[in-house]
């Protein structure tokens, strides 16, 4: 199987080679593409330097998959020439995934929507991916009635660029800005751009793809995004609202069984979630799970993920090996 992978030289696509070689996709022939300025470059799979193509060579090579992270004009722009090639398109930037004609998939929630006619599959915001791995089996048990989350989101989300300004900074030097001020020693509650109705984008998508992705719109959710100087994963607080009354260790317990959650929840050992310790690593971590006591039948937790694994490459690859599994491409 020949996979393309575009945006191969970026935050989210170094990672997604990675990926990709861990885990167990048939891969023939990797393409790997990034815009004009890289074409050319190398690049390094399975020990192997590979060059980076341009995006017409790589459509050429009508592969079987392609991996879209370069940015949403880019996906806008070439996913549908890729798709009439033949190519089934994996979309890990926001230009496909609200629009009504394409699924949105966390493949452990709902990778049964997926069908052969999907050439353009949308893959989750990244902090959406680690919320809803947490909601879903909570919602199917006890019926969510209102989610209010705050976010506390690694500068890795933003793209290389603006790793380098904070390493920069950290230095002390005065490095050209990805953000409107400094990000060390500081929290920008500004993530992505803002619209009309004074939210940021960011903020738009964790309040509108749960929905999407759980297939139920009889929930609300509200959400303040904030850019923090860390860089292994995204964190968030959740307050979650349910129609029917739980019981604390079955939540627990729930959330121990959900495939790709771990349970970090022993705070008389100091044990939760932190983005320090999700580097690297695939799963969604929960924890400081209690009682809102303002409130009946309201729950808080702490939901940590590395943005780079499961929140963009890794659930990317699990739809494509949902897809060859299923022999959907
Ligand atoms: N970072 C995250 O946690 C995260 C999570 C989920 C989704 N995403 C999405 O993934 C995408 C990439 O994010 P990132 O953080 O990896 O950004 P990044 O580090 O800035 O990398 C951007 C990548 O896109 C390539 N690119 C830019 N313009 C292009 C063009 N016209 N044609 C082909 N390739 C082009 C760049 O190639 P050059 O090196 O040649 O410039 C680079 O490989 C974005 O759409 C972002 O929203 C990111």
């Amino acid at each position: 199987m020949k996979v393309a992978v575009v945006g191969a030289t970026g935050m989210v696509g170094q990672v997604m080679l990675k990926v990709l070689e861990e885990r167990d996709l048939p891969i023939t022939e990797l393409i790997p593409v990034a815009s004009e300025r890289s074409v050319g470059n190398k690049v390094k799979y399975k020990d192997k330097e590979f060059t980076i193509v341009s995006m017409d060579d790589a459509i050429a090579a009508k592969p079987e998959i392609a991996i879209f992270s370069a940015g949403g004009n880019t996906s806008l722009e070439f996913a549908p020439k890729f798709a009439e090639a033949g190519t089934t398109v994996i979309d890990n930037s926001s230009a496909w995934r609200m629009d009504p004609t394409k699924k949105l998939v966390v493949p452990e929630i709902n990778a049964n929507v997926l069908t052969k006619e999907d050439k353009i599959i949308a893959n989750p915001n990244c902090s959406t991916i680690q919320l809803v791995m947490v909601l879903h089996p909570l919602n199917q048990k006890y019926d969510i009635k209102r989610v209010v989350i705050s976010t506390y989101q690694s500068v890795t989300g933003t793209g290389k660029a603006a790793v380098d300004q904070l390493n920069s900074e950290v230095k002390g030097e005065n490095p050209e800005k990805v953000y409107p001020y400094q990000i060390f020693k500081n929290a920008l509650p500004h993530c992505d751009v803002f619209s009309d109705d004074d939210y940021t984008k960011e903020e738009i998508k964790l309040m509108k793809e749960p929905k999407k992705i759980l297939g139920d719109d009889t929930f609300n959710l509200t959400a303040t995004a904030v850019r923090v100087p860390v860089q292994g994963g995204h964190s968030e607080s959740v307050n979650i609202e349910f129609e029917n009354e739980f019981d604390l260790d079955e939540v627990k317990k729930i959330l121990s069984e959900t495939p790709g959650v771990v349970l970090q929840d022993d705070v008389k050992n100091n044990q939760y979630p932190m983005p320090l310790y999700s580097e690297g690593k695939d799963e969604v971590f929960v924890g400081r799970i209690r009682r809102d006591l303002s409130q009946p039948k309201t729950l808080n937790l702490w939901i940590v993920a590395d943005n780079l694994r499961k929140g963009a490459a890794t659930n990317a690859v699990q739809i494509a090996e949902y897809l060859t599994e299923h022999n959907l491409v």
